[in-house]
């Protein structure tokens, strides 16, 4: 049987760190404030929106609310972060995505201040990670890292598999489990003999967005498997893109869904953000 690893416990541990961080940071007449915009009414982005500033307030960093309507033009949107790029007071700024259509996307992530970008996705970021420089680091792979270093699972010298290659989690993963001495390997839906590659792993992490894909039979007995997925099962219920059930008595450590990743990621914005003030200073 598997030794959960506990992303509840060990987000929370981390907005406490920042919670601290902050209230000294105030003590010397310094505040944190993260910028968060919102276009459109997705529901799924609403709800981690409200999860953000929740986090915020939690940890006492500020935030500004910019809730715009779905007809709002591109222009209209780089217009308020060329504002908030220029407004000292602001030391992170958060786009919402995904962005209506009608939006580049890859235009509004760069039109942020690389040194307010608490997401980590501006080339600039992307960059610094992956030549070894200090920089922003996109929230959900640095979570996995830091879920994998506070667990105690060694990285150094391991196989670790990665199936996804996105730009928010796949990629990113990739750069940092370099960073952390290990051998990777990124799968994704052109990869040959994947439950073989898999079963390889020390470490498999899984972030392809399809419930329940990841089975016993991807699995090295032994191996600590990290669940990225955030999926509906056939009964509509909350599952990942790994078969708990199945994995879980073959795995040492694993990562619950919901509890595990997820959580994860709002903790390490908090940490971006303070980490904001500190680069703008
Ligand atoms: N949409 C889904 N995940 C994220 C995230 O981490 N940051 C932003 N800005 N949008 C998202």
């Amino acid at each position: 049987m598997a030794v959960l690893i506990d992303g509840k416990q060990i987000s929370k541990d981390i907005k406490e760190e920042v919670k601290d961080r902050v209230a000294k940071l105030k003590e010397d007449g310094q505040k944190v404030c993260l910028a968060v915009v919102l276009v459109g009414d997705d529901s799924a982005s609403a709800v981690y929106v409200r999860n953000k500033k929740k986090a915020c307030e939690y940890t006492g960093i500020e935030s500004l609310s910019y809730e715009l309507p779905g007809d709002t033009t591109e222009e209209e949107l780089l217009k308020l972060i060329a504002s908030l790029n220029q407004n000292d007071e602001v030391n992170g700024i958060l786009v919402q995505l995904p962005l209506p259509k009608h939006i580049d996307e890859n235009k509004v992530i760069e039109a942020i201040d690389p040194k307010k970008d608490v997401d980590g996705f501006h080339p600039v970021s992307v960059g610094n990670l992956s030549i070894g420089r200090p920089g922003f680091v996109s929230c959900t792979p640095a979570g996995i890292v830091e879920l994998l270093k506070r667990s105690n699972v060694e990285m150094d010298g391991k196989q670790v598999v990665i199936i996804g290659r996105s730009n928010i989690v796949g990629k990113p993963m990739g750069i940092l489990m370099l960073r952390e001495n290990a051998t990777v390997t990124i799968c994704h839906s052109h990869t040959k003999n994947l439950k073989e590659l898999c079963k390889q792993a020390d470490i498999l992490i899984v972030a392809i967005g399809k419930s329940k894909f990841v089975d016993a039979e991807y699995v090295k007995p032994g191996a600590v498997v990290i669940d990225v997925g955030m999926d509906r099962d056939e009964n509509g219920k909350l599952c990942g893109d790994v078969d708990f059930a199945s994995v879980e008595p073959i795995a040492s450590k694993i990562t619950p869904v919901p509890g595990g990743v997820g959580p994860m990621t709002i903790a390490m914005l908090m940490h971006n953000c303070v980490e904001a003030l500190s680069l703008q200073k």
